[in-house]
């Protein structure tokens, strides 16, 4: 039980939900103390809403959560004061809840949300694969589906999947791939589950937290002679084999020959 709430303690997005918390209770400490020693000056609830929005900012600092988490913390309640400032039916929310929990699902965990990669790396990847042999391929965490289903018909003598752990993304790029009777497959699991040793590339477009996490286990499962490629997202501590970064990628792609 203790080891869970550890767990959960340590992701960033439960930290903010309970900084926000806290914000609100030093909040309503400080409005208290101002309309003790000064009750002639009301403070508005916009001014307030302003208040939450910069101690749940500062509480992030402190705990040094990432800067993205400053701004989201700051904004948060401003946010959320217009939005119920619109009166708009309770299901217009339920509704924009569902489609974000179904198109990031265990973002909150993960720590990857969904962002796609550009036509420019597909290509940076399609000249990176070896040409004198079929290989299996695997994109973990495939999004949409757009680098596999642009690999695959690229490269007919090989096997192309991706998989993805979102619902909606995942469902997306299983319709798109029935729909343009492409050979690329779409499962829907965790890639932490998969066994790497199956591939002979295996390619990630994930996010910072998760670099470390993502080289041990290459090093642990996947064959000599295969290739990790990482899209944006260096590894610390472990140099590439390989940058590519042409005038068309905004960002580089790098390779390690395990
Ligand atoms: C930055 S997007 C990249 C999408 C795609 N690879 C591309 O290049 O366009 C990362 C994707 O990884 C998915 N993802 C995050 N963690 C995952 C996990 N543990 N297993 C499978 N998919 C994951 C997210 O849902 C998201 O769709």
């Amino acid at each position: 039980m203790m080891r869970r709430l550890r767990t959960a303690w340590r992701l960033p997005a439960v930290q903010a939900l309970l900084l926000q918390i806290l914000a609100g209770c030093l909040l309503g400490l400080l409005l208290v103390m101002w309309w003790y020693f000064i009750p002639a000056v009301l403070v508005s609830t916009g001014i307030a809403v302003l208040l939450q929005g910069v101690i749940a900012a500062l509480l992030a600092r402190w705990r040094k959560l990432a800067v993205w988490w400053w701004v989201i913390q700051l904004f948060f309640p401003m946010a959320l004061f217009l939005a119920m400032a619109l009166h708009l039916p309770p299901v217009v929310f339920l509704a924009a809840f569902l489609l974000f929990l179904l198109l990031y699902w265990h973002t909150f965990r993960t720590q990857v949300p969904y962002y796609p990669s550009s036509f420019a790396v597909w290509e940076a990847v399609a000249q990176l694969l070896p040409t004198d042999r079929s290989i299996r391929m695997v994109d973990i965490g495939s999004g949409l589906g757009g680098l596999v289903l642009n690999l695959s018909s690229r490269r007919l003598d090989s096997e192309i999947m991706g998989v993805e752990l979102a619902p909606l993304p995942w469902l997306i790029s299983w319709l798109r791939a029935r729909l343009s009777n492409s050979r690329g497959r779409f499962i829907r699991a965790d890639y932490v589950d998969l066994d790497l040793s199956q591939f002979d590339v295996v390619f990630a477009y994930l996010s910072p937290a998760v670099m470390s996490a993502l080289w041990d286990k290459a090093q642990a499962e996947m064959r000599p002679g295969s290739m990790l490629l990482s899209n944006e997202f260096k590894i610390e501590h472990h140099a590439a084999d390989r940058v590519i970064q042409t005038e068309r990628m905004r960002t580089p792609l790098y390779a390690w020959y395990i």
